[in-house]
Order: structure tokens, then C-alpha cells, then sequence
């Protein structure tokens, strides 16, 4: 008899059309200018490895005494993190992780059932589907639209609100549209969420990354201010100091005192049964975080550099309020990733890989180093005429 496996693991897991056409031209010596790197360690930054691999060596660092939150110490230095954003965030409400992708996994634990439902952004970062899929919840998309800007379409969101909803995932601000969550929008979402009796996750991974003044201004922390509803704030060290490879993220969590005062106790024994954090990284962690800027300015450099260069190229790029991506528009029906790939050897994501249904979107990513980044966009304006 042959082995049988669950059905939520029942995936699809043969190469993609395109995944297979980047390896073969890749197989064929090509040379491609991949456009999609999104991956900090090998763009080209400048890290301080002293500073980053000293703080591990940390004598604290070879006593195991877990605490299933996380270290004191480290919850402390996050809720600093917080302070620089004007809110007043308590350790004892932190639960570290080992990553914002388990974060979410222990959420959907504590809010849902088999079978229960999750709202999320549509278009966003594909990667609640395998999420979801590992704790048995269904993913409900909800609209974002274009109209010389993102918006959230409220009227369908309330819409799609059902008996099993448990959750609306906030990704703030928004990968890829770069889209931030206006203090209005805010509004409108807690009070669904107090209507629908509905907790608000809210993805705050790229927070530190507005891209010019106003955004500077205007992008502010869910963690701000009060919170009439059940709310928990995702954040981690992929993105706020460049370093995935650490796996250290954490969940904040706040809202009326007795709904998280239970959560909390619950995502204790949640975290309690893993255990999942390594000693070393907690005790880095209050250093990665002071050190964060070394980085963040390189980033927010990077992408100002490859923002101007595809104005410079005549090639149009969606309205980006802060993160690391930009929707480029392209006007020539039958023009996508595969196609610029075939044509003019550069690896682009299509806009589909984010749910996005219109024709003629592709995604870039604005880390790319900037001497690939100019020759990719040249080449994709030139396949536009633009050049
Ligand atoms: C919006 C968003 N959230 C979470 C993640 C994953 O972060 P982590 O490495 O902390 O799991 C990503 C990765 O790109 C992302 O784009």
C-alpha cells in the first residue's frame, strides 16, 4: 500500500512554467539581471559583522532557562523599538518568534479552528496561502484598487465577512503596493473588527521604511495610540536590520485588557510547546536593534537610487508610499515576466505571483544593487520603445 499523506499538504509542487524557463536560461550559461532579489544579505550592503556576530558569543548565552515569551531582556529592547515609534508597547504583551512567518502560524492557532477564515489584502505577498493551508484556515481575499493610489475597498471587505471570520490581516505598510494604512482606514477597520467581533493582525515588517518626507509623516505603528479591539502587531529582524537569517521576530500584542490578557496567556502555551527561540539570538537581539540603523539608511538609499531610475526611464510605476517593491505598469498587451525574460534576460516578478488580476503589472524589487537595477530597467524601457 502506498503512504498516504494529509490533505492540507496536498500541494502543488512541480516547477512553474516560468520557475523552469529562469533555471534553463540560467542552465545555459545567460546571463539574467534578476530584478527580484529581495533578500538583504546579497545585495550588496554594507554589514558590521563585528557588531552583528559579537553579541552572540554572550557568555548568558550557554544557560538554558526559557522563558516561553522570550527573554526579558529582548522583550524590553523590543518595546524600545516601539517607544521610537511613539507607543507605549509592554514586555509582558511580547511574545518573541522565530520569525513573522511563525508569528502569523501561531495566530492563526490561537484565533482559529479547523475551517475558520482569515481576511487578507488583495494583492499582497504570497506567502499566507502555505500559512494558512498548515493550520487548517481558509484565506479570504479581500480588494485593494488603483485610482492614482491604493485604496481598500471597505464596502467588499464587510462583504466578505462571515459567521467563521476571525481575523482581518492588516500588511502595513503593504507588500508589494507600498500602500500604508491611513489613520482614517484604521478607523474603519477597528470598527468592523468591534462589529464583526474580529481580531486585526497587522504586518508591520517594512514600518521603518517611508519613502520620502511625507510618508516619513505619515506611516504610524498600529501600536499607537488606543485599541478598542483585539490587536496584534507582527515585526521582526528580516526586515527592520537586514537580517533574515537571524530568524527572530516577534508578536505585540494589545487591545481591551481581558481579551488580551487571555491571548497572552494563550500564546504562552503556544510558544511554551516549541520553544522555538535559540538563547544567542535573544541576547544579540537589544544589538541588532540599536545597530539597525547602519542599515535601514543603506536600504532607504537603495531604494530612492532605483525609485528615480525608473523615472528617469520613462517606464511607470505604480504610486509607493514606503517598503522595498514597486508595480511597474507596462502598456503593451501580451508584455510580462515571461516575456522579458525570453526577450531581454531580465527576471522580473509578474504581477499574478501577488493576485493581481489586471494585465501589464510587474513587480520589482528596490534593493536590487543599483548597477543591475539601471541595466534591468533600461531593458525593460527599451522593450516598452521608451528608449
Ligand atoms: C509582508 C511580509 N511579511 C512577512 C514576511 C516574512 O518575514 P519573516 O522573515 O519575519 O518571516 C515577508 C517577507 O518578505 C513579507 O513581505
Amino acid at each position: 500500500m502506498r503512504q498516504r499523506f494529509s490533505a492540507r499538504t496536498g500541494w502543488d509542487t512541480r516547477e512553474s512554467r516560468f520557475a523552469a524557463a529562469i533555471r534553463q536560461a540560467r542552465e545555459s550559461g545567460r546571463r539574467l539581471l534578476d530584478l527580484t532579489v529581495s533578500n538583504p544579505t546579497v545585495c550588496r550592503f554594507s554589514y558590521d559583522a563585528e557588531a552583528i556576530l559579537t553579541p552572540l558569543a554572550d557568555a548568558r548565552a550557554l544557560a538554558y532557562d526559557p522563558d516561553p515569551r522570550g527573554m526579558r531582556s529582548a522583550r524590553e529592547a523590543v518595546a524600545e523599538y516601539y517607544a521610537g515609534h511613539g507607543a507605549a508597547v509592554d514586555p509582558d504583551a511580547l511574545v518573541l518568534t522565530t520569525s513573522t512567518s511563525e508569528g502569523y502560524g501561531y495566530l492563526f492557532r490561537l484565533l482559529c479552528d479547523a475551517g475558520d477564515d482569515v481576511l487578507v489584502a488583495q494583492p499582497s505577498y504570497p506567502l499566507f496561502d502555505f500559512l494558512a493551508d498548515l493550520e487548517d484556515v481558509r484565506l479570504k481575499p479581500y480588494p485593494l484598487f488603483y485610482d492614482y493610489g491604493w485604496w481598500i475597498d471597505f464596502a467588499e471587505l464587510e462583504r466578505r465577512i462571515g459567521p467563521r471570520t476571525r481575523a482581518i490581516v492588516v500588511v502595513h505598510p503593504n507588500n508589494p503596493t507600498g500602500h500604508g494604512t491611513k489613520h482614517l482606514e484604521r478607523e474603519r477597520m477597528e470598527d468592523l473588527c468591534a462589529r464583526h467581533g474580529l481580531a486585526l493582525i497587522v504586518d508591520e515588517v517594512f514600518l521603518d521604511y517611508p519613502i520620502g518626507k511625507a510618508e516619513t509623516e505619515r506611516l504610524v505603528s498600529f501600536a499607537v495610540g488606543s485599541h478598542p479591539v483585539l490587536t496584534f502587531c507582527l515585526s521582526g529582524m528580516s526586515k527592520i536590520a537586514g537580517l533574515p537569517q537571524m530568524k527572530v521576530g516577534w508578536i505585540a500584542g494589545f487591545g481591551p485588557e481581558q481579551d488580551r490578557a487571555a491571548a497572552t496567556a494563550r500564546l504562552e502555551v503556544i510558544a511554551d510547546t516549541f520553544l522555538s527561540m535559540n538563547a544567542p539570538a535573544q541576547v544579540a537581539l537589544p544589538h541588532w536593534l540599536a545597530g539597525r540603523e547602519t542599515i535601514q539608511k543603506q536600504i532607504l538609499e537603495r531604494v530612492a537610487v532605483n525609485l528615480t531610475r525608473i523615472e528617469a526611464s520613462g517606464v511607470e510605476h505604480l504610486k509607493v508610499e514606503a517598503g522595498w517593491s514597486a508595480v511597474l505598469r507596462l502598456p503593451r498587451v501580451g508584455l510580462g515576466a515571461e516575456e522579458l525574460l525570453a526577450s531581454s534576460d531580465v527576471v522580473v516578478h509578474p504581477g499574478s505571483f501577488y493576485g493581481m488580476s489586471d494585465e501589464g503589472r510587474i513587480v520589482v524589487s528596490l534593493i536590487t544593487p543599483v548597477e543591475e537595477f539601471a541595466e534591468g530597467i533600461s531593458k525593460i524601457a527599451r522593450n516598452q520603445g521608451k528608449q
